[in-house]
């Protein structure tokens, strides 16, 4: 979910409608504002996109929504489904009281029979209104407690009885010139102007307004006044906090001219790609985070395990061939959701790599607290900025991006990629099982991937106009080799999730053990060759399963290197990438599985910036 809290001398509801359209990536089950006015709350929400909620605005007009203190929130729904009544925010029984909510709060079944017992009538199906009706009650000196009349204390003495991850934020129609929020395991970022200080899940909520952040700490809560703010931990003992300067604007943050933000973030894959790699090269030597993880600990390293999910998993997945083959450690490649869960053997010797764009995931992040537990240690790879994720990491390595908008990821994958072979060639400079020009060859290579990339991006045209061509296809399967296996997944998933059509990835080399039996008349089949030079016999072995397709009356779609004349009449349609070096393919044979998932969904009509039931960070497990 996405939440936005306001004090200032600007319209709220305006600030707060501007900061959610920046946040709806978050999550577009419902939105819903609350101003405090000079008559108590005034509290919309509508069930969908947040544009239906300004459609209800329009309707019911936005005059009775004058003042200068407000939230907002754009949900993807836990508890209760996505209809009026759940949407946020929730109030408590005397509406005085306004809560959004990010994440879940486990107790809350508890929690509600207390409250019932006490004669509280609910009105939603949520935990939130849970944290409405408390915080209300310990304000008017009803829950035994000390702390009436005074906001931010109960919110301090409610958010101690409170299990689960949250960013909760409250108002109270008798504190109009204060936000409190409180701050577990669910990202909160303070954003500090001229006379107006923010709150929000993501500094691009208020990007346009001010680039000075703050961000919060696990367990604290933030009061916000025009003036600025004030943070405590859970038991008011004051804390000090981290500033910082966003280095990105508002340009990064907009469509810039594109149609969809996607199709804008395929398009910045190489800045990405050389942003990322940027300043990690110096005297002949990779550096990493130096302060945090030094060469006598990648020395030690005895073993890798990469954890993720979704795409970020696959990145995992490509790394695992360069890591393996540059280092001679083995390396497991995990789904973040599974690892925390089966005792995985680690010690302090093994390296786990956190891999995630947002860096608050709630799967990868238990993924490195039990990661940690067991003394390992973690080094996070991440796009944002002091998220929890690398907070709670031993090391980071950021990926350079910029913001990434659209649900499903693009420049983020090819980033990962880059930062985790970072991590390999490290571990290999480290160890000694490269010598020291080797790794300035591999990092030279890397570095002409940006290249590599906009050629594909210039040749793509014919790439869109085979998806339009396919979308009213029932299925499409992927096959790959070697590291032509994670892209064939990761061009499945790509499909799964933006054009809603049954998608697989398979080995090349498993068909035959099973899923040969989906294959029928004129299905579409993708097929990521290996270059015939680098990968000779891998590309006759891959050539023969193409057979077996066609011959079972497959239409096979072909990503090849550019002079592969041999693939020519396995191919029904042939696309062309450019020759690299084969531990680099997958950064130049994704980008036309990209297009062509964003393509088909375009020519079926759907949203490509936001699939139905995804959101694009998922902070609950
Ligand atoms: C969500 C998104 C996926 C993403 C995954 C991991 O499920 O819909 O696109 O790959 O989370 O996100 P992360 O921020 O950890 O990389």
């Amino acid at each position: 979910c996405g939440i936005v809290g306001y004090v200032g001398h600007r319209p709220a509801l305006d600030v707060v409608l501007d900061g959610l359209r920046r946040l709806e990536y978050r999550g577009y089950d419902s939105a819903g504002v609350a101003v405090t006015t000079g008559d108590g709350l005034a509290v919309e929400r509508k069930a969908g996109r947040l544009a239906n909620l300004e459609a209800r605005l329009d309707e019911v007009g936005r005059d009775g929504f004058a003042g200068t203190a407000g939230m907002g929130h754009t949900r993807w729904a836990t508890h209760g489904a996505p209809v009026d009544r759940n949407s946020h925010p929730h109030r408590d029984v005397t509406d005085r009281v306004a809560v959004v909510h990010n994440g879940i709060i486990e107790n809350f079944a508890a929690l509600r029979a207390e409250l019932e017992a006490a004669g509280v009538e609910f009105a939603s199906d949520t935990d939130t209104e849970t944290a409405a009706h408390l915080v209300a009650r310990a304000y008017d000196g009803l829950d035994g407690g000390s702390t009436a009349g005074d906001l931010p204390a109960s919110v301090r003495a409610v958010c101690r009885r409170l299990d689960g991850a949250f960013t909760l934020v409250f108002t109270h129609v008798e504190q109009p010139d204060m936000v409190v929020a409180a701050r577990r395991s669910s990202p909160l970022v303070v954003g500090l102007g001229e006379g107006e200080t923010f709150l929000a899940s993501d500094v691009a909520a208020f990007i346009e307004h001010t680039r000075d952040a703050v961000e919060l700490g696990q367990d604290q809560v933030v009061t916000i006044t025009r003036d600025g703010y004030h943070v405590t931990d859970f038991h008011g003992e004051d804390v000090s906090t981290r500033p910082f300067h966003v280095d990105w604007d508002l340009s990064a943050a907009e469509k810039g001219g594109h149609e969809y933000f996607m199709l804008k973030e395929i398009e910045e894959q190489p800045t990405a790609l050389a942003d990322t790699l940027r300043g990690h090269f110096v005297d002949g030597r990779i550096i990493l985070d130096e302060q945090r993880l030094s060469d006598q600990d990648l020395r030690d390293v005895d073993k890798v395990f990469v954890v993720a999910c979704g795409t970020a998993y696959h990145s995992g997945l490509v790394a695992k061939y360069a890591i393996e083959h540059w280092t001679r450690l083995p390396v497991e490649v995990e789904l973040a959701s599974e690892f925390r869960y089966r005792d995985p053997v680690l010690d302090r010797d093994t390296l786990v790599v956190a891999v995630s764009q947002s860096g608050e995931t709630a799967d990868t992040l238990e993924a490195v607290r039990h990661a940690r537990e067991q003394k390992a240690r973690v080094l996070a790879v991440c796009n944002t900025n002091g998220a929890q994720i690398p907070r709670e990491s031993d090391a980071v390595l950021y990926t350079h991006a910029g913001p990434e908008v659209g649900v499903a990821s693009t420049k983020t994958f090819l980033a990962q990629i880059a930062a985790i072979y970072l991590v390999g060639l490290a571990l290999a400079q480290a160890r000694g099982t490269k010598y020291p020009d080797e790794v300035g060859r591999e990092f030279e290579e890397l570095c002409a991937m940006p290249d590599a990339v906009a050629r594909v991006l210039s040749t793509v045209d014919r790439v869109r106009e085979l998806g339009r061509s396919l979308a009213d296809a029932k299925a499409v399967l992927f096959l790959g080799r070697h590291v032509g296996y994670p892209v064939a997944l990761e061009g499945a998933l790509k499909l799964k999730e933006l054009a809603y059509m049954h998608a697989e990835g398979f080995a090349a080399g498993e068909l035959k053990h099973g899923p040969i039996a989906l294959i029928e008349e004129s299905l579409p089949v993708v097929v990521v060759m290996p270059s015939p030079k680098g990968r000779a016999v891998l590309h006759a072995k891959l050539l023969s399963n193409i057979s077996e397709i066609q011959a079972r009356g497959a239409r096979t779609i072909v990503i090849a290197e550019e002079g592969d004349e041999t693939v020519r009449p396995f191919a029904d349609e042939l696309v062309e990438v450019p020759a690299v070096p084969t531990l680099l393919q997958p950064l130049v044979s994704t980008v036309p599985l990209q297009v062509l998932a964003a393509e088909i969904a375009r020519a079926r009509g759907y949203d490509v910036d936001k699939p139905r039931n995804l959101a694009k960070s998922v902070t609950v497990e």
